[in-house]
């Protein structure tokens, strides 16, 4: 009983630090497995976002950063911008020590704040990618209609995830409740404003992971207008 009593205390604190990583052992053991771990999904999210020179690209739950390095060797236009949000004051950290040269020019700005209240303008952002990242929102509708206010029209939002891995960890509840399931995060992009939502199986250096597409349209959206904001 204590046995499991015990496991239990360690699976909440894995998952907290998975969700939120903190300045502490676990934390910076759960940062360097991000680090070792998602890489493949990191690059695959800003592949397949087609990523222009001259495009503004937001990443949300940049983590250690590993996507953010990856993106902004794309955005080789001076005009080309990045954002990062990400509410771990620890990743915030870890990720502006990372990406420090190009904070300094300019070139990428770090937001340390919640996805569902970004301190962006409407209609900025061009392309949005993310990773490992939605089912830890407190509501995916709140989220998912924040990244439509921010981005223009036609923008593209990509997400990677591995299903296998993720049923896993949801079945050890390692990952909280039911939001990891992509039907919950597709109907809440769909609910928001985007269309042409879809999820494909991708694989990369041995790897089998899905990806979900989704684009931005801004017209014919009814009780839409009451989100936007002024810059
Ligand atoms: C499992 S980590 C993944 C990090 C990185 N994307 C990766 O794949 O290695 C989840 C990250 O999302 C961040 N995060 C979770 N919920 C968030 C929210 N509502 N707003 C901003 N960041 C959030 C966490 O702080 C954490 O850095």
């Amino acid at each position: 009983m204590l046995l499991l009593w015990r496991l239990k205390m360690v699976i909440e604190k894995i998952s907290k630090q998975l969700g939120q990583p903190t300045k502490s052992l676990l934390g910076w053991m759960v940062k360097r497995s991000l680090i070792k771990n998602n890489r493949i999904l990191e690059e695959n999210a800003v592949k397949l976002c087609a990523i222009q020179p001259t495009d503004t690209v937001l990443e949300l739950g940049f983590g250690p950063g590993v996507g953010l390095e990856a993106a902004a060797q794309l955005l080789s236009s001076p005009e080309g911008k990045l954002i990062g949000v990400d509410y771990s004051e620890y990743m915030y950290k870890v990720s502006t020590q990372r990406m420090k040269h190009l904070i300094a020019s300019g070139k990428v700005t770090l937001h340390q704040c919640s996805v569902d209240a970004m301190p962006l303008p409407d209609s900025s952002v061009d392309k949005v990618f993310h990773c490992n990242c939605y089912y830890f929102w407190p509501d995916l509708r709140e989220g998912a209609a924040e990244i439509h206010r921010v981005m223009k029209p036609g923008g593209l939002m990509v997400t990677t995830l591995n299903l296998t891995r993720l049923s896993e960890l949801a079945s050890q509840k390692v990952i909280p409740g039911d939001n990891w399931r992509p039907e919950n995060y597709i109907d809440a992009l769909r609910a928001t404003g985007f269309i042409d939502v879809g999820m494909e199986d991708r694989k990369d250096r041995g790897l089998v992971f899905q990806v979900i597409f989704a684009t931005v349209c801004k017209w014919r959206l009814p009780g839409f207008s009451d989100r936007q904001k002024t810059p």
